[in-house]
């Protein structure tokens, strides 16, 4: 078989970080002690994380150069205006809001948009950005394509919105209830999966023609623009900024958590051209966050994501991490682990319930695998399947699963090496190898939002 090669890192390594392996004995301790919930495990008895690809990047020595010209001051910090000045040219919208994460710019947006009955229609919402919907007695609607829920569907843009649920849904329920869409650019919640630039386009105009505002969900943009330049016709020769530049013309805002493509630990922001819109934000701002020149953040964070935006839209940068993720995937692929195709930007997603096939739903194979994961190889993973979106039925009591039992497997930006990677592959290989062994669990333990980061379970 011919050699599945990783691409090279575009960087070389200055500051190391130590990770030490467990014995497996240790890894049955811990999960006892953590009730069988891999968010209750120490981060240090974590030999390879992958829990998420938020917040957890590696900075480059410029952005770290970047937090000593930090400028604390409280008001009008020079960072700010480098921040400023570098989402527009990328985002190209006249305010830029700064805020501690992705989750608080859309708690100020939403606050401030949405009444109690509206509907807010998006690809698919990210878990924080639905529950700051409902929250506000509103509704989050889903509408991506339908091939977006078929795992085996090569489809090279499953983020895509269906245009016409979209028209449907706005003349069934009004324009007056919807105050915005959002597209979801990479769609986390469907695989990562990219949004084509001529579906942005079709949705910017049938929202044109119901004159309402497009809102970008843009945490993975740059991934999203590097998809497009390598799969949609006509974008090959343009650069990635020209592909982002062009995405965002089609809107009039965006929401970031700059904790995946800005390339930093903590930060986000709002983005948009409305003058009146982003008085209000900034006065929910300042009640929460802090002064609209830092938002919840220190001066030297905002350096750190003006710097990690320029750097992410490096070419050789997103090569590198696209097919660091494709590398992954295909290692899994062909030796036939059970995976989500195509492979997104972020993350290799395994189909949990093709891997378990002998666990049912009700006994949770996404979060058993999960677990053998961690006991077996030491590594941390999260489920996207039962425990985490399972809903229960009013009358009966009983849990009603969502269509995919899926466990992702992100991978943090610039942080593991390709050897880390034929860890997790041959780890997960030989896991697939003892299918037979693992067991399907039940919860003992749960709080009534949002269980999976508190449950406790116990193995049956
Ligand atoms: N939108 C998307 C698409 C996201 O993936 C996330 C976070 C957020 C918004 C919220 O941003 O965490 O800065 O408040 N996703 C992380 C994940 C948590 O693991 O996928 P935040």
């Amino acid at each position: 078989m011919k050699k599945i090669k990783p691409p090279v890192e575009p960087f070389r390594i200055k500051t190391v970080e130590r990770i030490k392996i467990t014995s497996r004995k240790e890894r049955e301790e811990i999960l006892k002690r953590a009730g069988f919930n891999v968010f209750n495990i120490p981060a240090e008895k974590v030999f390879i994380d992958l829990l998420t690809d938020s917040g957890t990047s590696a900075m480059s020595d410029n952005q770290w150069a970047g937090l000593m010209v930090g400028d604390e001051s409280y008001a009008g910090a020079k960072n700010f205006f480098h921040l400023q000045e570098t989402v527009r040219n990328i985002f190209c919208f006249k305010h830029v809001i700064p805020t501690h994460q992705g989750r608080a710019a859309e708690r100020i947006l939403f606050e401030t948009l949405l009444k109690k009955g509206d509907s807010v229609p998006s690809n698919i919402h990210f878990d924080t950005t639905r529950a700051n919907i409902e929250v506000r007695g509103a509704q989050a609607v889903d509408l991506v394509i339908d091939e977006a829920y078929d795992p085996d569907s090569e489809h090279p843009f499953k983020g895509n919105m269906d245009v016409d649920k979209l028209k449907k849904f706005i003349e069934k329920k009004g324009r007056e209830r919807i105050p915005l869409v959002m597209l979801t650019i990479t769609n986390n919640s469907g695989g990562g999966q990219p949004v084509s630039v001529k579906n942005i386009k079709e949705v910017s105009q049938v929202c044109k023609k119901y004159r309402i505002p497009l809102f970008f969900d843009a945490c993975r943009f740059a991934e999203n623009a590097y998809f497009v330049k390598k799969r949609e016709n006509g974008y090959e020769k343009r650069s990635v900024l020209e592909i982002a530049q062009e995405i965002f013309s089609y809107g009039q805002g965006a929401t970031m958590s700059a904790k995946k493509d800005a390339l930093v630990n903590i930060g986000g922001f709002v983005a948009l051209d409305d003058d009146l819109l982003a008085e209000k934000l900034k006065n929910q701002l300042i009640i929460s966050e802090g002064f609209p020149t830092y938002g919840g953040l220190a001066g030297r964070d905002l350096e750190a994501i003006a710097r990690g935006l320029e750097e992410v839209l490096e070419e050789d940068y997103l090569e590198y991490r696209i097919n660091q993720v494709a590398y992954l995937a295909r290692l899994l692929d062909e030796a036939g682990i059970p995976i989500f195709k195509p492979v997104g930007g972020h993350a290799v997603y395994l189909l949990a319930d093709r891997f378990l096939p002998h666990i049912p739903r009700h006994q949770y194979p996404g979060w058993a695998l999960t677990v053998a994961l961690y006991r077996e190889a030491g590594i941390r993973a999260v489920e996207i399947g039962g425990v985490m979106f399972a809903k229960k039925d009013r009358k009966t009591g009983r849990e009603v699963f969502p269509k995919l039992e899926l466990v992702r497997l992100a991978i943090p930006r610039r942080v593991y090496t390709s050897a880390h990677l034929d860890y997790v592959a041959e780890a997960i290989i030989g896991i697939y190898k003892n299918r037979d062994k693992i067991r399907g669990l039940r919860i003992v333990r749960e709080s009534p939002y949002l269980r999976h980061f508190t449950a406790q379970l116990e193995e049956i």
